[in-house]
Formats: C-alpha cells, sequence, structure tokens
C-alpha cells in the first residue's frame, strides 16, 4: 500500500546525518554516526529500530526529541525540529516525548512519584486546577495499570516494571504526538518485558500515538511495531 497518498507522515527524516567530534590530545576526531538516513513514521504507527550497540539508535532518537542537533531535515508534524528547538521548546517537548532505557535513573530518586508527575503538570498545563491535574495523573496511571497507591512512593519502592510504566504514565500526561520509546525494557526480566510491550502496544493502538520503538532484540521488535528499521 502506498501510504504517501493516504496522509502526511508524522515524522519525516531526509538524510540525517549525525557527526559527533571527539577531542584526543590536542586532536579534534570526527565521528560520523548517522550518515545520510531517510524515515518516515505514518500516523497511529509503531516504529521499529534495531541494530547493534554503537550504531546511533539513541541518536536517532534524541534528535527526533530535540535534544539534540543534526544536518538533514526531521520534520515532526511537518515542523522542523531545529526549528522548533529554537522558537518553541516547551512546545516540542509536549509534541515528542522520550522515555529512557534506564528506569533507576528517569526518576529523581528524593521525589515521590505524585511529585515527578504533578511537576510535569505543572510546567505543560499549568492553567489547570489540582483537581483536574490528580484526575489526569490519576487517569494517566491506570493507562499503564497502576494505581493511586505509587503516587505516594519514592521510586526506590517500585520495581523496575513498576518505575517504567510511570516513566511511560508521565510521557502520556502530556498528551504527546509522537513517543520515542528507547530500550525500555533492557532493564527488566523476560516477563516483565512482555507485559510492559503488550501494553505499549495496546496504548498506541487505544491512543493513536505514533512512535519509534527502539531495541536491539529484533524478535522483540517484530512482535511489537507495524515495521522495522534496521541499522548496521
Ligand atoms: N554526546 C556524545 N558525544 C560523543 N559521542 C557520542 C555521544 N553520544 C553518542 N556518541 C557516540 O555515537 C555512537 C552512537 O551512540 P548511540 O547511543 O546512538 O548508540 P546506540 O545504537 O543507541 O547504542 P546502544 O544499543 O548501546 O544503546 C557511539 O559510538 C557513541 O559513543
Ligand atoms: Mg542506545
Amino acid at each position: 500500500m502506498d501510504r504517501s497518498v493516504e496522509r502526511e507522515p508524522i515524522l519525516l527524516v531526509r538524510d540525517l546525518r549525525k557527526v559527533y567530534v571527539r577531542k584526543e590530545l590536542l586532536l579534534s576526531l570526527p565521528q560520523v554516526v548517522i550518515d545520510g538516513l531517510d524515515l518516515e513514521v505514518y500516523p497511529g504507527e509503531l516504529v521499529g529500530i534495531v541494530g547493534p550497540s554503537g550504531c546511533g539508535k539513541s541518536t536517532i532518537g534524541r534528535i527526533v526529541a530535540g535534544l539534540e542537533d543534526y544536518e538533514g531535515s526531521v520534520k515532526v508534524l511537518g515542523r522542523e525540529v531545529s526549528e522548533w528547538r529554537r522558537m518553541d521548546r516547551k512546545g516540542l517537548a509536549k509534541a515528542v516525548q522520550i522515555v529512557f532505557q534506564d528506569p533507576y535513573t528517569a526518576i529523581d530518586p528524593f521525589w515521590k512519584v505524585g511529585s515527578y508527575l504533578k511537576e510535569a503538570m505543572d510546567v505543560h498545563f499549568p492553567h489547570l486546577n489540582r483537581r483536574a491535574v490528580r484526575e489526569r495523573i490519576v487517569r494517566a496511571l491506570a493507562d499503564v495499570d497502576l494505581d493511586e497507591s505509587v503516587l505516594d512512593r519514592y521510586p526506590s519502592q517500585l520495581s523496575g516494571g513498576q518505575r517504567q510504566r510511570v516513566c511511560i504514565a508521565r510521557a502520556l500526561l502530556l498528551e504527546p504526538k509522537f513517543l520515542v520509546l528507547d530500550e525500555i525494557t533492557s532493564a527488566l526480566d523476560k516477563r516483565t518485558e512482555s507485559r510492559l510491550v503488550d501494553l505499549v502496544r495496546n496504548l498506541f493502538k487505544e491512543k493513536q500515538v505514533s512512535g519509534l520503538f527502539i531495541s536491539h532484540d529484533l524478535d522483540l521488535v517484530e512482535r511489537v511495531c507495524d515495521r522495522v528499521l534496521r541499522m548496521k
């Protein structure tokens, strides 16, 4: 099926190039991590990115989420990410959310889950009153199969799978159009991984969010994603 005649992609990447410069002694050594990448993600699609360690998977995720500069073109919702970064960082952060590999460091250990989630709401929905904020938080937790009792806990009082679900709930709270999931199961055992992946699959279907699912595990990606981009 030719999707392009149907609708516009949410993410359109053309000729993406990323060079990191490593400093060694007095030398600057350029390292080309991504060279001429094309990629598109259509509404409602979850596209997998697989490849060996160091091939640039997370770099793509960070670029799409506006956390890194780049050469070439990366458009989300028709808007160039570099321009979006310059003009409206907060708007970009709301439209594109990223969930990282390590749920142990993603949440500040001194913050209770409730404060962590509330902070996201305060930044992005300052006009909402306390009751509305609470309602949205409880709904986002229910979306990831957690109940209100986690609000009063510190991250150390949750399992790895619960912590990762809190991170996904936080991302969902902002009602993003695009979600980057970067190795979200790699700190989890197989059974927890399987449950989390089913949950993600259902969430994407239900909420019509689009996204990238980054992993080094091809079997997993093929199970979860609509399409797969393989990197070398
Ligand atoms: N901020 C940075 N400065 C310099 N080099 C970097 C930086 N971030 C990443 N790199 C390098 O770019 C390459 C790609 O890194 P990236 O994190 O995208 O890989 P990855 O495919 O996600 O790997 P993994 O599967 O291990 O997570 C690596 O060689 C890494 O060392
Ligand atoms: Mg990575």
